[in-house]
């Protein structure tokens, strides 16, 4: 087999707050062109994990490397795109401003950011409002200009935290085209979610629960362990069958 670098190889993470353990262990891989969904209930450690993998928040144990570089590191940041689950915009700017900010942060000239900008505004209907002030904006819009937020620039790996939340069903179709047209360009993602159709869309999943992961595969793999064969069983039945275990929640 050829050469092949793992885009995203984590490996036994452990992260603390006090004397709360919230992730004990996680290993995660991710390779070019593949879409990964971390699933779990509230509180089962989502945004802690992805929030460790990008190196924003300091490890307790583990490791973790993108493209073969360990991290947290600087530079890479520019190759990785992130959605966070809480919008992170600056009210009084406008959305096309917001974004050429964060554009040329990741080190774009201000003309391939503006024209860049302007077709991921398309994309996400933003188009028409692209001149308002954030602060005048939505629920649903703020989501949708973060989107563009973490795919300006193109990057390599694109971690979104809840990217659908508040988004319609129409509008949440053409996330996941857009994911999957990235996947096809060999991008790595990481999508955190707990909507199940939305699971299904993914290569891989991994099922948090209690900071461990209790289950690891295929939907259909997943699917495959429950006798009613949908991902909304399998989520049930792992969950019920381990959760307990470690008495939290
Ligand atoms: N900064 C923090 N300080 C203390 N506890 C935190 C912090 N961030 C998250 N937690 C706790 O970690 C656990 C997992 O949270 P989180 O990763 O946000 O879960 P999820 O994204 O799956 O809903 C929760 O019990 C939460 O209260
Ligand atoms: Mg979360």
């Amino acid at each position: 087999m050829e050469q092949f670098v793992q885009t995203i190889t984590a490996k036994g993470i452990v992260k603390r707050f006090g004397s709360e353990e919230v992730l004990s262990g996680v290993n995660v891989a991710v390779q070019p062109g593949e879409i990964l969904g971390v699933l779990g209930p509230s509180g089962a450690g989502k945004t802690t994990l992805v929030k460790c993998i990008l190196g924003t928040l300091k490890l307790d144990g583990g490791t973790v490397e993108i493209q073969g570089t360990h991290m947290p590191n600087l530079r890479l940041m520019d190759r990785i795109g992130y959605m966070a689950q809480q919008d992170a915009l600056y009210d009084d700017l406008t959305g096309l401003q917001n974004l050429v900010f964060f554009a040329q942060l990741k080190g774009m000239s201000k003309r391939a950011a503006a024209e860049q900008a302007h077709s991921l505004l398309k994309l996400v209907e933003l188009d028409r409002d692209e001149n308002k002030k954030v602060v005048n904006y939505s629920g649903g819009m703020k989501r949708r200009l973060s989107l563009t937020a973490a795919l300006i620039g193109d990057p390599d790996v694109i971690v979104l935290d809840e990217p659908t939340v508040g988004i319609d069903p129409v509008l949440r179709e053409l996330f996941w085209d857009e994911f999957k047209r990235l996947q096809r360009l060999g991008r790595s993602i990481i999508v955190t979610t707990h909507v199940m159709d939305e699971a299904e869309k993914c290569d891989r999943l991994i099922l948090l629960r209690s900071g461990s992961i209790i289950e690891d595969g295929t939907p259909n793999e997943l699917k495959a362990k429950t006798e009613i064969g949908t991902l909304e069983a399998a989520y049930i039945t792992s969950a019920k069958r381990r959760g307990e275990e470690g008495g939290k929640q």
